[in-house]
């Protein structure tokens, strides 16, 4: 699955049966027995997703579970079709590179959100396609089956400054660790400097974030209090 120039050739690109059995296996919380517990999904998040409030944006019913590692592959930077996206350059995917690693945050989904999840990545016009991932925990623990998005890549190229805060900030907020972050605080940007209505939103966002990062409030007070 996946591939190093950029054309997704995995089972979920092209299957859809598969890709529903394979979601299957990723609902954790099917049988219950709990009728006040929706069936749930994990979903590991590696770029502008790692930022809590950017995730729960569209998707209100994540939660966190734990930081987690993706062996095997690593963080790269691309764009679809040709086109920047909104955030003014390239985004996050992740690429097969046996001797690399991705870290990032495994988080619960309500699985009625699994619809506004795969909008938000573009699932519909082929910009991501969801895979299944297996995740590593930080402390030992079962290995989690997770769904990941890896972008249709047409060209590898350089996120905007705007859109590398974002993954930094979230990589902070959630205690990845150290030596990533200095990884992802060395990421190469662009020159794009735009003020559109949506990046204006993002650097609000941005803003209300770092007024409020408190290491002494815990995630889970913070995802109560929104
Ligand atoms: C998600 O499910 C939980 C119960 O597990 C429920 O309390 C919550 O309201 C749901 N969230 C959304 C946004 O639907
Ligand atoms: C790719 O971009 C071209 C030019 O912008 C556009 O005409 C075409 O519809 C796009 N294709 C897809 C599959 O999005
Ligand atoms: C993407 O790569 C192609 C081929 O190298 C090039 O012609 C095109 O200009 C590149 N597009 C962007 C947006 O950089
Ligand atoms: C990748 O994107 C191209 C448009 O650039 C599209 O034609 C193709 O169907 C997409 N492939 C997948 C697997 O989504
Ligand atoms: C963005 O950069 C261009 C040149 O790179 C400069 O002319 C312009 O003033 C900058 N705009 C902002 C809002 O900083």
């Amino acid at each position: 699955m996946g591939s190093v120039d950029g054309r997704v050739t995995g089972r979920w690109a092209r299957a859809p049966l598969a890709a529903l059995l394979g979601l299957v296996a990723m609902v954790t919380d099917l049988d219950g027995g709990r009728p006040d517990h929706p069936a749930s999904f994990l979903y590991f998040s590696y770029g502008s997703n790692l930022l809590q409030q950017r995730l729960r944006l569209n998707n209100p019913s994540a939660v966190k579970v734990n930081v987690g590692c993706l062996k095997g592959y690593k963080l790269a930077f691309g764009i679809h079709n040709n086109t920047y996206s909104r955030w003014g350059g390239a985004s996050a995917t992740i690429v097969r590179s046996s001797e690399d690693e991705v870290w990032g945050v495994v988080w619960r989904l309500n699985l009625s959100e699994l619809d506004s999840l795969d909008k938000q990545e573009g699932v519909p016009d082929g910009h991501y396609n969801p895979i299944e991932v297996i995740i590593k925990q930080i402390s030992p623990g079962e290995d989690q089956l997770c769904r990941s998005y890896q972008m249709n890549v047409s060209n590898y190229s350089f996120p905007s400054q705007i859109y590398k805060e974002v993954i930094c900030t979230g990589a902070k907020q959630n205690g990845l660790p150290a030596e990533y972050v200095e990884k992802l605080l060395d990421i190469e940007t662009n020159s794009y400097n735009g003020t559109t209505p949506f990046i204006l939103d993002i650097k609000e966002m941005l803003n209300q974030v770092k007024n409020n990062l408190n290491p002494l409030t815990s995630f889970g007070k913070v995802a109560v209090s929104l």
